[in-house]
């Protein structure tokens, strides 16, 4: 007797032992794969998703109820290659009893990184400098006592906007620069955050205190880092209000996702030199930042495309922990890590 095979897709191309454990389980599993580079694409997912028992996304398919009808009632699970989830559609997951995996565990480390080379690229005129050197313009700028000097990062006070695991690992990384003082902002203002993810907020050396409010953090922080999940109430958290509000030597990092900052408020805010700098490793609208972009005309801001995970090392671990939460999925066993949603 045949037994039908489950079917999985997989919206990308995985790498090395992530591709060998979905490869090995094709005697049991019909998988389908995105074969390209290039980000999967939408009519390819909804065809493909007819069927499927699970579906392996990246944080650029979106998961919403459009795909979970096209797939069908047998769809038991849905396995990120993220740690954020703004792009699934958590309500029309629980009301089908489909479980989430994301990775929110591996790639903190990357990430915390990340934020600390922003600090410094903002705080220290990174890109600008880089930028002057390549366009060859360093004769006409030669060595004096105020050359591209910028806030220094020891005794600044740092604000986080969310105060999750990738916040707190760039803080314990942030601790031996000499930092002042930490607030942060969680969606309870003024309590304490829930979780002491390194055992750094108890008996730290320095005052870590929740903000009541995200003007107070927009006025006292040097540095504000924003970290938080994009949810209806993050949207624009920061925006020209919270501009206002800041110091003019301050700089804003943002590691977690575009649409938490107004792009044109932040734009204004560089413009009128309501604040130092800004270290982006997202933004609205990515990865659609054409050469024109407004952002790009400011000196003063740094923009990656989204690499905040991009090591080696992390991104095989996502890779890996995307299947395993896949495969857990369709057998009902617990994933590495899932949502609870
Ligand atoms: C994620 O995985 O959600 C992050 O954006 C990685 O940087």
């Amino acid at each position: 007797m045949t037994m039908t095979k489950r079917k999985v897709v997989v919206t990308r191309q995985l790498i090395d032992e992530a591709q060998i454990l979905l490869d090995a389980k094709r005697e049991e599993l019909e998988v389908v794969q995105w074969q390209s580079e290039k980000p999967c694409d939408r009519s390819w997912l909804l065809d493909n998703a007819k069927d499927a028992t699970g579906i392996l996304v990246m944080l650029s398919d979106k998961v919403d109820e459009e795909l979970l009808e096209a797939a069908g009632s047998q769809l038991k699970a849905i396995a990120s290659f993220s740690v954020g989830t703004d792009h699934v559609d958590r309500d029309a997951l629980r009301k089908r009893k489909i479980r989430l995996g994301y990775t929110p565990t591996c790639l903190t480390d990357a990430v915390a990184d990340l934020t600390i080379m922003l600090i410094l690229m903002a705080q220290r005129r990174g890109g600008e400098s880089i930028a002057k050197v390549m366009k060859g313009e360093w004769p006409q700028m030669p060595w004096h006592p105020l050359l591209m000097t910028g806030p220094q990062i020891r005794g600044s006070t740092v604000g986080f906007l969310g105060f999750g695991r990738i916040a707190q690992a760039s803080l314990q990384r942030l601790l031996p620069f000499g930092i002042k003082r930490v607030i942060y902002l969680t969606s309870k203002p003024g309590q304490l955050a829930k979780e002491d993810h390194f055992g750094l907020i108890k008996d730290c050396a320095i005052p870590i205190e929740p903000a009541q409010s995200a003007d107070r953090l927009a006025k006292e922080s040097d540095v504000v880092v924003v970290g938080c999940a994009l949810t209806s109430s993050t949207k624009h958290l920061v925006s020209t209000d919270f501009f206002n509000k800041m110091k003019k030597l301050a700089v804003i990092v943002n590691i977690a996702r575009g649409p938490v900052i107004d792009t044109d408020a932040l734009v204004k805010a560089l413009d009128e030199e309501q604040i130092f700098g800004a270290g982006l490793d997202v933004i609205e609208n990515e990865p659609n930042i054409q050469a024109d972009h407004p952002i790009l005309k400011q000196p003063r801001c740094v923009l990656v495309p989204h690499i905040g995970s991009a090591t080696i090392e992390t991104r095989e671990q996502m890779a890996m922990e995307s299947v395993k939460n896949l495969l857990a999925g369709l057998t009902g066993e617990p994933m590495v890590n899932e949502v609870e949603l």
